[in-house]
């Protein structure tokens, strides 16, 4: 079996990373699209016109594909769905279990702009968070930060800081890029005794059991 996965740059990488400890015989095709990294700020038109024609490809030589990139998943994964014929796994802030796990009744969801605007992000909130306090800090050049190893640790700490001070007691990373960043986003939550949550193993069991319906 082939696993696809897609992101605009990095952050799919940790992703891939994650899928090799857990299933460490299966081959993986990873593609990102480094001549447009960041994806955060685009369109879902824009966005579409990328992403099609490289996930058309990569479905060629998959058995499924992982969409690693939580921007293209609550924007398109609808579109892609009708156009791609193979499996396809989305990653999307996990916005359901940081308002379960939440006791203060507030939670942080680090995410792209375009994610931020996103209907699909907006249906997370409105089904599974309707009572609870979410905070989305500004965390529109973090995904570039990383991409080109420039991170400003002070920044995120303090970004950080300010949403456990304003009662985030779970911080959701909602996009892969902020993988890399999740020992330092760590760190500074453990002071407030915040939690962070990321969606890579909710992900592997998905694949899991899509290899053996596969199988
Ligand atoms: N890693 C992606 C995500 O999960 C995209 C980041 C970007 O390219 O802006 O949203």
């Amino acid at each position: 079996m082939k696993i696809g996965v897609f992101d605009s740059g990095v952050g799919g990488r940790s992703v891939v990373n994650a899928i090799q400890k857990e299933l460490s015989g299966t081959e993986i095709i990873y593609v990102e699209d480094h001549e447009n990294v960041p994806y955060g700020t685009k369109s879902p038109d824009e966005l579409l016109k990328l992403v099609l024609p490289i996930l058309a490809e990569l479905a060629i030589k998959s058995d499924l594909i992982v969409i690693a990139c939580n921007t293209v998943s609550t924007t398109l994964t609808e579109t892609l769905r009708e156009n791609i014929n193979i499996p396809l796994i989305a990653m999307e802030p996990m916005v359901k279990p940081a308002a379960e796990q939440t006791k203060s009744g507030t939670i942080a969801v680090c995410a792209t702009p375009t994610t931020l605007s996103s209907n699909r992000y907006f249906w997370l909130k409105n089904n599974h968070a309707k009572n609870i306090k979410v905070i989305e800090p500004d965390c529109s050049d973090w995904a570039y930060m990383i991409e080109s190893k420039a991170i400003d640790h002070t920044k995120i700490r303090r970004r950080i800081s300010e949403v456990c001070e304003r009662g985030a007691d779970v911080i959701v990373l909602g996009c892969t890029h902020y993988h890399w960043i999740e020992d330092d986003i760590r760190v500074v939550a453990d002071k407030f005794g915040a939690k962070v949550i990321q969606p890579e193993q909710a992900v592997i069991k998905q694949i899991k059991r899509v290899l053996l319906q596969l199988a």
